[in-house]
């Protein structure tokens, strides 16, 4: 990624920033998000997050008060799609992996296999999410990240102008329908759930509201097709763009330790989990999700 030197060098003068990979990605040093943070901290890491695309904070003791009180710095916080995966009495974190209370399995055993930005089957997606490591498996379970900036800016000059008047189609229901062929033990899809998830179209490319940095905006989890380009045409179009997307030189691998949290735009960057052994290995992840909305997204358009 090109990193804005001035920007870089405002925000390290706040927080000690260090970069993680030469694909993206920055680990913030020294700072203990339980703690009060004041707004300056709040900014250069709001600045730090638009150039990096995902920050670590490492060592931390998050209680889930304490997770939600830094997560809502940075905007309101929403609820996932998934209910019966939501944390005991507090509905905004979404536990995730295979850990399993008195008999019951209270997280999500197999979100996010797939290359995917969070909740983009809403009509404004979410625009951040912030993972808590609570217990991580020695081995395995490692998260990706692909920089949708650098993947953009690397496509020929055509392409980008071709794929920015490009809608792709986002659907939550088929998304589920896949999840629940690889993971039988996910519940059905009722129809009152399938009504809330409308299929919904965004651009393939999206800018930064605040750097107006553009980003290829693709999402293989949840995109099943191009709206301009119907059937297979389309589907080849997405198959092709996150192959180049997903290119070893555009990823950053992050091999979890417990206390690490993990701070992503959901513009910026599309993510997905690694599998790990679950007959040996307890996984057990906290995650909250930030907000988007219209005035966010209507910003995000590049026309
Ligand atoms: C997610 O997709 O939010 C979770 C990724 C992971 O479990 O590593």
């Amino acid at each position: 990624m090109t990193v804005d030197l001035q920007a870089a060098a405002r925000t390290e003068s706040v927080v000690d920033v260090r970069p993680l990979s030469p694909a993206l990605g920055a680990e913030v040093i020294g700072l203990d998000v339980a703690r009060p943070v004041s707004e300056s901290v709040i900014e250069a890491l709001q600045t730090a997050l638009d150039e990096y695309g995902v920050l670590l904070f490492r060592s931390q003791r998050l209680n889930p008060q304490a997770h939600i009180a830094f997560s809502d710095h940075f905007g309101p916080l929403q609820e996932v799609a998934q209910k019966q995966y939501q944390l005991d009495g507090q509905p905004l974190i979404y536990v995730i992996g295979n850990v399993e209370e008195n008999g019951r399995a209270i997280g999500d055993p197999s979100v996010g296999r797939l290359w995917h930005s969070d909740q983009s089957f809403l009509p404004h997606p979410a625009i951040g999410s912030l993972l808590y490591g609570v217990q991580c498996p020695p081995e395995g379970a490692a998260t990706l990240f692909a920089n949708m900036y650098a993947a953009y800016d690397a496509l020929p000059p055509q392409m980008r102008a071709h794929i920015e008047r490009l809608h792709a189609v986002h659907s939550f229901s088929e998304y589920y329908e896949a999840l629940r062929e690889r993971d039988p033990t996910q519940p059905e899809l009722t129809d009152t759930r399938r009504a809330l998830y409308p299929d919904v179209t965004h651009p393939l490319v999206r800018r930064n509201p605040r750097t107006g940095r553009k980003a290829l905006y693709i999402n293989p989890g949840y995109a099943t097709g191009i709206k301009e380009m119907p059937g297979a045409t389309g589907a080849r179009l997405l198959g092709d763009l996150c192959d180049h997307a997903t290119r070893e030189e555009f990823v950053y691998a992050h091999a979890w330790r417990n206390g690490d949290m993990l701070f992503w735009d959901n513009l910026a960057v599309n993510h997905k989990g690694t599998p790990f052994d679950t007959a040996r290995f307890v996984r057990r992840m906290h995650r909250t999700t930030v907000a988007g909305s219209v005035a966010i997204y209507a910003a995000s358009l590049v026309s």
